[in-house]
């Protein structure tokens, strides 16, 4: 006998759906970005150290419109788009490019993440990195892939061997938020790595390139598939007192599992 659906009033047909619209616009805006990078785009700031571009703006434009072409009564949260508080039975959760620092600077460490939310769960998930043509993309209950092939996260057991990754806060300047955590995990860690793309590094655990990540002031587009494709590879995501991670949350620990805990004490030691 075959077993009932997994998820009540979402029938499998619409996920396939959901899935090919959710690649292609993400797949499409890669490529914008890719073909911008070398142009002389505009820049400008949200704050001291936190710009935008003008590609930004024109792959999000172009991810939601591919969306809601398809969709016109789902819910978009997106990073530039500056209603942040929609939220509706089907939300698609967008960074048109997460490494904005990076791709001002042409340093070829970024991605478009795509994520879609139904009734509160996240359902699906994909990060595209155009520089490495690598694809990263999860359904809930169905694993993790890089470009079509399963991945898994690292059985890394221990702390002292593990490659870990984290970012900064753009209030850096004057929270200083980070900089003990980061001293402490160089001391007990491998080693610790900034790329400047949080979705990259929630793939990079995944795909167990990085056995653990850990940042204190993300925001849901840049966790959303991120945690779909950790959770699907077989890792853990939790805040920093280690209950469930929510992508509501700014504190995130992403890891192999096998070292959480020795991640989440280190933090637990620095105190707040
Ligand atoms: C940023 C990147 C960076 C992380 C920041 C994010 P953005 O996203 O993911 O790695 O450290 O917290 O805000 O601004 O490039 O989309
Ligand atoms: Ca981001
Ligand atoms: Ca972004």
């Amino acid at each position: 006998m075959s077993s009932p659906p997994r998820h009540q009033g979402t029938r499998p047909p619409e996920n396939e759906k959901f899935a090919e619209v959710g690649k292609a616009a993400a797949l499409a805006a890669g490529r914008l970005l890719m073909e911008k990078l070398r142009t002389d785009f505009a820049v400008s700031h949200k704050g001291d150290t936190n710009l935008v571009t003008e590609v930004d703006i024109a792959a999000e434009k172009l991810i939601v419109s591919r969306i809601l072409e398809a969709f016109p009564e789902h819910a978009i949260l997106a990073e530039e788009n500056h209603d942040h508080t929609v939220r509706s039975g089907c939300t698609w959760i967008i960074d048109p490019l997460d490494g904005t620092t990076n791709y001002a600077h042409r340093y070829p460490v970024f991605a478009v993440s795509v994520g879609l939310e139904i009734e509160g769960e996240l359902e699906w998930g994909i990060v595209y990195n155009p520089n490495l043509e690598e694809v990263f993309t999860a359904r809930r209950g169905g694993g993790a892939f890089c470009n079509g092939a399963p991945i898994h996260v690292s059985n890394t057991p221990d702390l002292g061997s593990s490659l870990l990754a984290t970012g900064f806060p753009y209030d850096i300047r004057t929270s200083k938020a980070n900089l003990n955590h980061f001293a402490n995990f160089m001391l007990r860690a491998q080693a610790v790595r900034r790329g400047g793309s949080a979705a990259l590094d929630f793939c990079y655990v995944a795909a167990g390139r990085f056995d653990g990540f850990w940042e204190l002031a993300l925001h849901p587009w840049d966790c959303a598939a991120g945690f779909l494709i950790v959770r699907e590879a077989g890792g853990v995501v939790t805040d920093f007192d280690g209950a469930p991670g929510s992508i509501d949350y700014p504190e995130v620990v992403a890891s192999n599992g096998l070292i959480h805990e020795q991640v989440l004490e280190v933090l637990r030691s620095a105190g707040t």
